[in-house]
């Protein structure tokens, strides 16, 4: 049932063009520039009053909360906070029938994220799931909700039901777009057309594994990583460290590129490798003079560049290529090598990388 793959992560890894696909089919509509999603369309009312969305959720899912915060805010300019489930739901949070709060998670079976749920109900504010496991608790608690449609998730590592929570959220904030205008067509479709040929774009970005696995074989020993991104990849670099924590055990940190001068480029020394993700979009130049800060301290540069890129491959011990996307869905291709990453070095190192240690795939006790 692996398919063939050494891994269940690593085959979820590799599923995840169709799981995109999936999640998209016959709600997207390109032709007719149209998005389809019966839990939005029933309660588009909700979504367009709502004076603020709350995003909840644990790990991995909070993390494609936080592109979503992005995605949300670029998009349909609607105010977004994105909380741990575990924080909100104990102090005592304002929230109320103005709000909407999305729930995002792949069991449905988070304890925290349940209980957030309850205590935003509770307080009157409509309550939407983005869930994978299908009937799950989480999905029958919230007033409505879209699945993401990934497939089943073995792995304990979270993978492909990130990328496609990210899809699913994308899809949402593109339909409010339209609605509220605060998109105009053409760009509507360009974005549509875009979203259209992310699995294909994975598809490439898949074709670097051995490359990736040359990285990993270089890196495999170090004691600390560090993963930089900013922007729309500032979630993708703390998702990244996560990746890496979970399954090889090694020490990493995930920053905004630009936080490094404030504290974390203490630690930087030759033995210190950095993810730094450096798209060709959005603040580049910026992320271009933070390798430069972190070159001249002797750190090892891993760059996650568009490809062609030449400045960054001039300035890194390694880059890994990417295609173009537009900004807003980078996340869903930069993600891809941190994944492959974390996997070959875990395999490297003899670690049980469908089952790590001390974790669960799903947390029913908080
Ligand atoms: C990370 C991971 C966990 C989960 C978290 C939330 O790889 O698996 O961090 O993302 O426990 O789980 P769900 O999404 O099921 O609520």
């Amino acid at each position: 049932e692996k398919n063939g793959f050494d891994h269940f992560m690593l085959k979820e890894i590799y599923e995840q063009p169709k799981a995109i696909t999936d999640t998209y089919r016959g709600r997207m509509l390109v032709e007719q520039g149209l998005i389809k999603m019966a839990g939005v369309d029933d309660n588009l009312e909700k979504f367009l009053n709502a004076k603020r969305i709350v995003i909840v959720a644990c790990g991995t899912s909070w993390h494609a909360g936080l592109v979503a915060e992005y995605i949300f805010e670029d998009l349909a300019r609607i105010p977004v906070e994105v909380e741990y489930a575990s924080e909100f739901r104990y102090r005592n949070p304002v929230i109320d029938k103005d709000d909407v709060l999305i729930a995002i998670s792949q069991s449905g079976e988070t304890a925290d994220t349940m209980a957030a749920i309850k205590l935003a109900k509770q307080k009157g504010a409509f309550v939407f799931g983005v869930c994978n496991v299908v009937g799950s608790s989480i999905s029958r608690e919230t007033h409505a909700g879209a699945y993401t449609h990934a497939g089943p998730e073995i792995g304990v590592a979270s993978t492909k039901a990130f990328t496609t929570q990210i899809t699913v959220l994308s899809l949402i904030a593109l339909k409010l777009a339209k609605a509220k205008g605060t998109i105009n067509n053409t760009d509507f479709h360009y974005y549509l057309q875009e979203l259209e040929i992310i699995p294909d774009k994975i598809t490439k970005a898949l074709e670097s594994n051995e490359h990736i696995k040359a990285v990993a074989e270089k890196y495999k020993e170090s004691a600390n990583f560090l993963y930089l991104g900013r922007g729309f990849n500032f979630p993708v670099a703390l998702e990244g460290a996560l990746k890496l924590k979970e399954i090889s055990y090694i020490h990493a940190e995930g920053y905004p590129a630009a936080e490094m001068k404030h504290g974390p480029i203490a630690l930087i020394d030759e033995q210190m490798p950095v993810v730094v993700i450096a798209t060709k979009k959005g603040h580049y130049d910026k992320v271009v003079s933070n390798i430069q800060e972190i070159k001249s301290r002797k750190g090892k540069i891993i760059g996650i560049v568009t490809e062609g890129d030449e400045n960054v491959r001039e300035l890194a011990d390694y880059v890994i290529e990417i295609p173009d996307s537009t900004e807003a869905f980078t996340p869903l291709l930069t993600t891809i090598p941190l994944q492959l990453l974390s996997y070959h070095i875990a395999v490297m190192l003899g670690k049980n990388v469908d089952q790590p240690r001390n974790l669960a795939k799903s947390v029913t006790v908080e």
